[in-house]
């Protein structure tokens, strides 16, 4: 796979997923103002991406800083970490990462700001690579939950584009893969940003996953004929009582699951965790730009001009609809999340 996006020369890289399947072409973010924008305009994607990547933002920005005062710097340091977090309002892992990277500038504050400006580099990079580890752990936990010969619907992209590397949901899917099981995988296109048939599709190719790609609205069809036997997601915030929000549409999957007697798993590493959010009812949702769904990515038009339009990108899923979290720890009920994961 690709790099989904990496400190390189002292810039921030990432693919342009937005790009993607047509061309792979990658970015070159050389300030924190073009870290924001990647992550405004989903050139990068993916809770677990998008929070590394603005940590690698907090970074670069903190290297073009004059200030050689820790108190300066560090305001300066603050304010840059504002700015990403305005960015998408739902991912729980953009502000996890953003605090953790607070939390390491303010153990810094005895240190010269040339050695917290490296420092910093390195807890971005540790952000990153601790996130490929909790995916690869994910996956295992997850692989033992898909038989040899089942069929797995995965809605959106939960891949390794939507976190450092390997995944969440696919992450469980290339491991079961890898552990030798012939399984399949339906892929919901995921209007209105089509993540699922633009990228899940390329990513799973890409490794030789027997990928099938449906319109969102087949799924109930295809779980009446049999063709499916799980479902695994990702997931933008876990609150407390183990609803999840993700990308829109994930709530349809799930009622269908139920309505068919079909076990509905989530795939979330702790950092998609927000246990200061009670319930799904208090997760933020980001509503996103009409043009997303008067055209088909941005340029064929498929609606009148001037229609009215309504397009939250994210909604939640009841915890009591789904089967089970698979997380980097073990496999838990919704209920059981908050107990297990308490700081
Ligand atoms: O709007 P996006 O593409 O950032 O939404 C992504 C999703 O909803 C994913 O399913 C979620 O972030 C989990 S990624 C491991």
């Amino acid at each position: 796979m690709v790099p989904t996006v990496e400190w390189k020369d002292g810039t921030v890289c990432l693919v342009d997923q937005s790009r993607l399947p047509g061309a792979v072409e990658f970015l070159t973010c050389r300030t924190y103002q073009d870290v924001a924008g990647a992550i405004r305009q989903l050139k990068v994607r993916g809770a677990p991406a998008i929070g590394v990547t603005a940590a690698l933002g907090v970074a670069l920005g903190a290297q073009s800083l004059g200030e050689t005062e820790y108190a300066s710097f560090a305001k300066a340091v603050l304010a840059i970490c504002d700015q990403l977090a305005a960015t998408r309002p739902t991912a729980v892992n953009l502000f996890w990462a953003i605090e953790r990277m607070k939390r390491r500038l303010a153990s810094l504050r005895d240190c010269p700001v040339s050695s917290i400006k490296q420092s910093l580099i390195a807890e971005a990079q540790a952000i990153l690579d601790e996130d490929v580890l909790l995916c690869k752990r994910i996956g295992r936990y997850g692989a033992e939950l898909i038989r040899d010969g089942q069929t797995v619907l995965t809605h959106c992209n939960a891949g390794a584009l939507a976190t450092a590397g390997y995944g969440t949901a696919l992450g469980v899917i290339r491991a079961a893969w890898e552990q030798g099981k012939k399984i399949r995988v339906i892929a919901d296109e995921t209007r209105p940003v089509l993540q699922g048939a633009r990228l899940t599709t390329w990513e799973l190719m890409q490794d030789h996953i027997p990928v099938t790609l449906i319109t969102d609205n087949m799924a109930g069809t295809l779980m009446r004929q049999g063709k499916i036997h799980l479902c695994i997601v990702g997931a933008d915030r876990i609150a407390a009582n183990g609803d999840v929000a993700n990308k829109i549409g994930t709530y349809s999957v799930a009622v269908l699951a139920k309505a068919h007697s079909i076990p509905f798993y989530v795939a979330a590493p702790y950092s998609t965790i927000d246990l200061k959010t009670e319930s799904g009812a208090n997760i933020p949702i980001e509503e996103r730009s009409s043009v997303e769904v008067t055209t088909i990515h941005g340029s064929h038009p498929v609606a009148p001009d001037g229609v009215t339009v309504y397009n939250p990108a994210f909604d939640v899923t009841p915890a009591e609809l789904i089967t089970g979290i698979i997380t980097e720890r073990g496999v838990y009920k919704p209920g059981e999340l908050a107990e297990q994961f308490q700081a």
